[in-house]
Order: C-alpha cells, then structure tokens, then sequence
C-alpha cells in the first residue's frame, strides 16, 4: 500500500484517485476548487461516470480516499505525487500548461523528502523533461515518470481494470519500477519506454484512432456517390485483422475532451519543429466538416425548410454529460445562423446543454416529446434509447441520422430517411 496523492480532481484524476484507492492504496484528491472538494467529501460526484458513484462511496466509507484542498499537508504526507490537472487547448491550438505547471510551483514550496512524480495528464512530448528540471532544483531525490491515461469516458472504470496497456515512461529505473509495482494489482499489461516515447504513445494512439474515424467518414461520403454501403464497407474491411473492426463507424465525426485536442497540439508541435504534418491536419479538416454532413444533407434534401428542428443527443457520445466538441455543438451554431427554430432532447446532458446555450435551443423532456413537437430530426448521438424511436404514424418526418442507428422498418412510411454513407 502506497501513500498516493492525486492533484487535480477533474475526471482523470477523479478515476486515477479512486481506481488506486479500489487497488487498496490510501489516496488523497486535491484540488483548488474548493466546493468541488465539498461535494467529494459528501460522496457525490461533480461528474456524470457510470460506476463513479459506487467506488466513490466503497472507498471513502472503507477509509481509503480522502479529498482536499490542503496542499502542503497533502504534499507532505505522499510518496507518490500524481498530477492530472487538464491541459486544454490555447487559441493556436496548443496544450495550455499553465494548471500543470502552477502544480509543479506548489510541489516545488511544500516537497520535504524523496518522492515520485507521475505525470497523468496529456502534455506535449518534452513537457515531462521540463517537470524534472524544475523539480530537479529542490534538495531531495524527486524522479518524474510519464504514465499517460487512455480511459474512455462512458467506461473508464472498466478500461481502468480491463485496459489495453499500462504505460510508463521515465529516467529513473527504481521509480518506474515502483510506478510498474503499483500499477500490478490492475492485470493490465504494462509497457516501460522513455519518457518521450511515453508521451508520444498517448498522442500517436489519439491521433492515429481520429485516423480511422475521419478516413471511414471519408470512405463515406465516397459511398453515398458511387452507391455502396459504409455499413457493409466498414465489416468487410474490418474482417482484415491488420486493419480490425474497432472504430471504423462512420457518422458525424469525433468530439470529446481528447481526440480534437490532442489531434491539434500535435500539429501545433509539429509544426515549432518546422515539420508539415500533413496526414494529421487532413484528419481535423475531414472532422470539422464531418460535423456538419447532416446540415449539408438538410440544405441539400429537405422539403421542410420553414419548420423547427429537432435534435436527438447533445453529448458528444452515449454514457456521459460531456459536450466539449460535441457535434450538437457545430450543428446548433450552424443552425442558429441559418436562423432555424431548434428544440433538443439529451437523456444526461440536456440542463448542461440548455443553461450553456440558453436561448438558441429548447430542451425537451423526452424524445416522444419531441418527435411530437417536430417533423424534421437530426439524430446526433448514438444513445441506446434513440434505437427505438416511437415516431407518430400518421405524421410525415424528415430524418437525418447522423450515426446510423435506425432500422429502415421504423421509419414510418411517407417520411424521408436520409443516413451517412449509405
Ligand atoms: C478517447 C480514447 O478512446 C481514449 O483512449 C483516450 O484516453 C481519450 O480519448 P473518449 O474521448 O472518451 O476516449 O471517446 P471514444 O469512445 O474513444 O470516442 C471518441 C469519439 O469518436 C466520439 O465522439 C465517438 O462518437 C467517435 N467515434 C468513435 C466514431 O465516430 N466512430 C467510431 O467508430 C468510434
């Protein structure tokens, strides 16, 4: 058992926290917000994670995980420090590290002996270099390791105990070697490198997965003109093992806290390096405009132009609040300046989505409320509960659907089905 703590408790931090803590080590979560930490104290979660509830609550009642805002005593008490505050994208589209290094000028004030720094947050390859320089300076032993995060949100506790990989980059073999003993008790395979190569392996991963989803999405569209079928494509060519069948969905692109963001930060290193990145800046333009193909479908097709619109799914996939680069997003702007009426229903994230657009949406209750409301429907997120629409028989709809979900049979008759790359 490690005395671990966990600085930034945002969702990578909040799911590292908890998931040392269910391995059995005595973890502390700290974060500056401090009514964030009040909530944690309670139980509650700020986040909406399937499981987050119930391992929060084992852990907290089981002694295991504390929250908060103290640094120097948190920082103090720790063996082993990890830091996995955001690193949001700036304006030029790299990764801001302002929170990440404000953390380091805290441990630099409050480190009292030899500790091991793992760096949880995505960071630009060098970054990890930087944080050992710095802490470098103090009088004790401080070793930084790189051990990137690939959870999904949706099922990051189950990609927690069911991962594809650990891995873990770093200078030092005795604390990679610790950071490997610590992480042995998930049965994931671990992988060591170099710190860079760590940092790159999570960028490379990110980048490379946007890859197959703008390339399918591309393979799409070709589909709709020449007549074949991306459903029937995307199976055919995942039979081939050297490509494999995972994310090759075509729809209307990637959203997320990852994917854009991190496709982008590496364009943006690439280029300080004097170096095109050719490939990576086609896969971000394939998914801005992808974004909009149900837009473009509508302009181009529809016979309900003067009706409002309604959107089926805000969140930027199924199983999570999260709206950062959700295609509802680019749809609802695009939309707003076309001047159209707009309703909305989300099953998690329609109060988030209405108080952060306020009046350029409605949001609905439910979907039969809103299929009731309008004829003409987007669906933009994949939710289970959108499989089944009950449309109204005797009503004529217009359906763009946005990721391929509807059975051709329950589209009721008269109304239009339009879908992407079929
Ligand atoms: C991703 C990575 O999977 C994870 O390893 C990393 O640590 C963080 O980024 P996440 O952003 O939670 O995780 O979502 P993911 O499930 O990977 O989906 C990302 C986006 O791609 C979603 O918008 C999804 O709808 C889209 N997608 C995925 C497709 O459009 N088609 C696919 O075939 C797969």
């Amino acid at each position: 058992m490690k005395e671990v703590l966990v600085i930034g408790a945002g969702y990578v931090g909040l799911i590292t926290g908890v998931s040392l803590a269910e391995i059995g080590n005595s973890v502390t979560c700290l974060d500056v917000d401090s009514h964030k930490i009040e909530t944690l104290k309670k139980g509650k979660t700020p986040i909406y994670e399937p499981g987050l509830d119930d391992y929060l609550t084992k852990n907290i009642n089981e002694g295991r995980l504390n929250f908060t805002t103290d640094y120097k005593a948190a920082v103090e008490k720790s063996e082993i420090i990890y830091i996995a505050v955001g690193t949001p994208e700036n304006e030029e589209g790299a990764a801001n590290l302002e929170y990440l290094f404000n953390v380091v000028e805290e441990l630099k004030k409050y480190i009292n002996n030899e500790k091991i720094v793992v760096v949880k947050s995505t960071v630009p390859i060098g970054t990890n270099r930087k944080v050992q320089d710095e802490l470098s300076q103090l009088p004790y032993n401080i070793n930084v390791v790189s051990n990137p995060e690939f959870l999904r949100e949706g099922t990051a506790f189950y990609d927690a105990f069911n991962g594809d990989r650990i891995v873990i980059g770093g200078y030092d073999e005795n604390s990679i070697s610790v950071i490997e003993d610590i992480n042995k008790p998930f049965g994931i395979e671990i992988f060591k490198t170099t710190t860079e190569s760590a940092e790159m392996i999570k960028y490379a991963s990110n980048a490379f997965l946007a890859t197959k989803i703008s390339f399918v999405n591309e393979i799409a569209n070709i589909c709709e003109l020449v007549g074949a079928d991306i459903q029937d494509v995307s199976k055919g060519m995942g039979m081939d093992t050297r490509i494999g069948n995972k994310f090759l969905n075509a729809g209307i692109g990637y959203g997320g806290s990852c994917f854009p963001k991190d496709t982008k930060a590496l364009s943006y290193l690439s280029k300080q390096l004097n170096f095109d990145p050719l490939i990576i800046e086609s896969i971000i333009e394939r998914n801005n405009r992808q974004k909009l193909s149900l837009v473009d479908k509508y302009n181009n097709f529809s016979e309900m132009k003067d009706e409002a619109i309604g959107l089926l799914g805000l969140s930027f996939k199924p199983n999570t609040d999260d709206l950062r680069e959700a295609a509802s997003l680019s749809i609802i702007e695009k939309l707003n300046e076309m001047g159209k009426e707009i309703y909305a229903y989300d099953p998690i994230s329609g109060g988030i989505a209405q108080e952060k657009l306020g009046d350029k949406i409605k949001v609905l209750k439910s979907s039969d409320e809103l299929l009731e409301k309008v004829s003409v429907v987007f669906i933009v997120t994949e939710w289970d509960e959108f499989k089944n629409l009950e449309f109204s028989k005797n009503k004529k709809y217009e359906i763009y659907d946005g990721r391929n979900i509807l059975e051709t049979d329950s589209i009721p008759v008269n109304s239009k089905y339009y879908r992407i790359g079929r």
